[in-house]
């Protein structure tokens, strides 16, 4: 058996342990060849890859980013961008050439997109759920995100003790897209007074009233926000729109937009820290190396079984997988009855 692995999308901490996991499993217990595909679908277009043998696996565990590569921008139908080429039969052209038997795809929800439709096209896929966003649908948690929560955490317990000594209103961006499931559990984490989410839009006013009333006593404000959340009324902040992109818009900036709305309705300085990528970056917390684990062994076991078209998940804390077709290109976002938001508005904290 010869199967291929790719790393597609962003990067996220875990994905190192994932390709560890697939290949030593998939050598081990059914002898197979494993092929690294290279920059994610992008190998497949420009023919890139390499073998994977036990030893170009071993000591990557913790490592963070991906040792194969990735890529945001190359979708084999539509190369680049919705207008791009379908380069998809070059691409099966290539796999066929390699003669792989199946291809694991670690992506988030664009991947096991182009995951379904290359299934469609008759090649046996199983897709392996990566995000720091945790935005995959019918899934609980994809690894990466848990190590994302972790630096919004520690970051947010920093911005305390300096916000503390200076009486200042202190805003913290955080990554997730469209959902606000990093900033809703860092928030919690790091005791945020206001967390600001894509799902709720905010009243100024209401943030604003919850900064005086803390300034009165003298307090600092810590205030999580996502990068997607927005003012009642208001937009998203888009910090750039890159036009050959799937998902052409890059958010980020809400934090400085925040900043000059309260600015100028509370006394106390307001400064915001943007804090990007340092989410993505790094070793994964043992929390993602053991999930990592276990979604790269079930992945191969899923492949040995010849049960293809379906994407590894872990629900209600069982480990699983679903048909692709039902995660394809979906958003998870934060539920309006979610039990987080509960506990948060019970601690009294502010949700805009
Ligand atoms: O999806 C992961 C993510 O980190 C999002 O949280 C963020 O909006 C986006 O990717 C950033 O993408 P890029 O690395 O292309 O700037």
């Amino acid at each position: 058996m010869k199967v291929g692995v790719l790393t597609g999308g962003g990067d996220c901490p875990g994905l190192n342990t994932v390709i560890r996991a697939v290949t030593k499993s998939l050598i081990a217990q059914a002898r197979a060849e494993v092929i690294g595909i290279e920059q994610g679908f992008l190998g497949l277009i420009e023919r890139r890859s390499r073998p994977l043998q036990w030893d170009a696996v071993s000591g990557i565990n913790a490592r963070g980013g991906t040792i194969l590569g990735t890529h945001n921008r190359a979708d084999p139908f539509a190369y680049f961008g919705a207008n791009g080429a379908d380069v998809s039969q070059a691409a099966m052209a290539y796999i066929a050439e390699l003669g792989l038997d199946a291809l694991v795809v670690i992506g988030g929800d664009g991947s096991m997109a182009i995951a379904e439709r290359f299934s469609r096209l008759g090649l046996p896929v199983v897709g392996v759920p990566k995000t720091i966003d945790n935005d995959l649908h019918h899934n609980d948690r994809s690894f990466g995100f848990d190590t994302a929560v972790a630096t919004v955490t520690d970051a947010l317990g920093r911005l305390e003790t300096t916000g503390q000594s200076h009486g200042r209103v202190m805003i913290l961006e955080t990554m997730g897209r469209y959902s606000g499931w990093i900033a809703l559990e860092a928030g919690l984490a790091g005791a945020a007074d206001v967390i600001l989410l894509p799902e709720l839009p905010y009243d100024v006013q209401a943030v604003a009233a919850v900064c005086r009333a803390r300034e009165a006593r003298r307090r600092l404000t810590l205030i999580c926000i996502a990068e997607a959340a927005a003012p009642l009324a208001g937009a998203i902040t888009v910090a750039e729109r890159i036009a050959d992109s799937p998902d052409p818009l890059r958010l980020g900036g809400v934090a400085h937009v925040l900043r000059h709305q309260l600015q100028r309705l509370v006394t106390s300085e307001v400064r915001a820290t943007v804090l990007g990528h340092v989410q993505r970056g790094g070793a994964p917390t043992p929390f993602d190396r053991v999930l990592a684990i276990q979604f790269g062994t079930h992945a191969a076991m899923l492949v040995q079984r010849g049960e293809f078209d379906r994407m590894v998940r872990l629900q209600a804390g069982v480990l699983g997988s679903i048909e692709l077709a039902a995660v394809a290109g979906r958003n998870r976002t934060v539920p309006a009855d979610h039990p987080l938001l509960a506990s948060a508005r019970q601690i009294g904290v502010c949700l805009g």
